[in-house]
């Protein structure tokens, strides 16, 4: 039975039912009354006879019971008609939303999520479309989400297979030279081998660069913690970069404004690779000469930030707040023949959160970038001693 039906049902079973219980019950009680009556003062006494006798007899009379049943008629069918209405509003109150959210549901089975669930009562029915709504909104960020992570991983291999084919291409190139005899001379046979040597090492990174990433993904990659002084770690790594730098005549500077004890819990290995990775995307996309880039170590409260800091010509607006997004490239980077596969500072982010920091960009356009990231200090174990 449709629902429409069943609260019909109900209302008039209840209306029908109640009439002709109070209906019984107010005979019942009035026959009862006339009875005790009859039989206390007795059909000759005054009282029964001014009072019972023209009572009985006007409910003898025709008319009476005609203008009786004529009443009892109205009145159940005022009441038919109340139970009809009311029975109406309940089935609309909660039929119609009921079809609204039936209609959300196809639309969300048919994969439609650009529709908005609107209610303004504060019911239990405006409490399911609430909740139905705050579904819709996470289902369609979910559903953008991976859209916007399938369109990155099909770029991804349209990139990849050109990082690899480019140097595969020359590869072949100079082998097909040295075939031919084309190298004909020590020299140039040196040349070709050690060019063939350089795009082999390219190849070999970008495939270390892609399978560390997948590792760190998976979280399968040991991290290696271990208690270090920050002043020491950092110092020896400024040393390593400036060395590194200065023989590509590029400017480096080290501030260290930390406390002489700061102690950091960190692995030694994955936050070289985070500073190289920085220091590399500097070198490659900074486009400034003379180019100067500066490593500055602060206390923050119980962190210390690491930030680096390079006067090139900067990342767009646009671009800002993708660079840590896997495989994600700025369009200027793109077309250049330093250009990475977007992966480097993705392995920055994660490495810098499996160590429960946080990473973060600023950038001016030719002024520079900052990027700086958080590390957490380790806790100071007080000795009596
Ligand atoms: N210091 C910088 N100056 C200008 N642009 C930068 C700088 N650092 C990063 N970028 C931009 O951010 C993008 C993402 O950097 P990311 O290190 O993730 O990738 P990549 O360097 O292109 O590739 P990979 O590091 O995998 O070799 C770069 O392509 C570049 O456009
Ligand atoms: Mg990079």
């Amino acid at each position: 039975m449709k629902l429409k039906n069943r609260l019909l049902f109900i209302c008039l079973s209840m209306v029908l039912l109640s009439t002709v219980m109070i209906s019984v019950a107010i005979f019942s009680y009035l026959g009862f009354h006339l009875h005790r009556v009859e039989s206390q003062y007795g059909t000759s006494d005054p009282n029964y006879q001014t009072v019972v006798q023209p009572l009985k007899q006007m409910w003898n009379t025709p008319q009476t019971r005609e203008l009786l049943i004529d009443l009892a008629i109205m009145v159940i069918l005022a009441l038919c008609v109340v139970a009809i209405a009311v029975a109406l509003w309940l089935y609309w109150s909660i039929v119609d939303p009921l079809k609204k959210v039936q209609i959300a549901t196809d639309n969300i089975k048919n994969g439609n999520l650009d529709f908005e669930m609107n209610i303004n009562s504060k019911d239990e029915i405006g409490e399911l479309y609430a909740d139905f709504e705050s579904m819709r909104k996470r289902l369609k960020d979910n559903a953008e989400e991976k859209i916007e992570a399938d369109k990155r991983d099909r770029e991804f291999i349209s990139n990849i297979s050109h990082d690899l084919k480019t140097p595969l291409t020359s590869i072949r190139g100079y082998c097909e030279g040295i075939m031919d005899g084309v190298a004909s001379t020590p020299e140039k046979m040196d040349k070709y081998i050690r060019t063939i040597y350089t795009k082999t090492t390219e190849m070999d990174d970008l495939i270390n660069q892609l399978t560390l990433y997948s590792k760190i993904e998976q979280k399968s990659v040991p991290f290696n913690f271990t208690q270090v002084s920050a002043n020491e770690f950092f110092g020896d790594c400024a040393s390593a970069l400036e060395l590194e730098l200065d023989a590509q005549n590029i400017k480096f500077e080290y501030t260290n404004r930390l406390r002489q004890d700061a102690q950091l819990i960190l692995d030694d290995e994955q936050i070289r690779r985070v500073l190289n990775n920085i220091v590399g995307n500097s070198v490659k996309y900074a486009h400034a000469n003379p180019l100067v880039i500066t490593m500055t170590l602060e206390d923050v409260g119980g962190d210390v930030r690491v930030s680096l800091a390079d006067n090139g010509v900067g990342i767009s607006p646009k671009d800002l707040p993708h660079i840590f997004d896997r495989f994600y490239r700025a369009d200027s980077s793109r077309n250049r023949s330093t250009g990475g596969s977007g992966i480097g500072l993705s392995i920055v982010k994660s490495i810098i959160e499996e160590h429960g920091g946080r990473v973060q960009a600023s950038s001016e356009k030719d002024k520079g970038t900052v990027i700086s990231f958080l590390l957490r200090k380790a806790k100071e174990v007080k000795t009596d001693e």
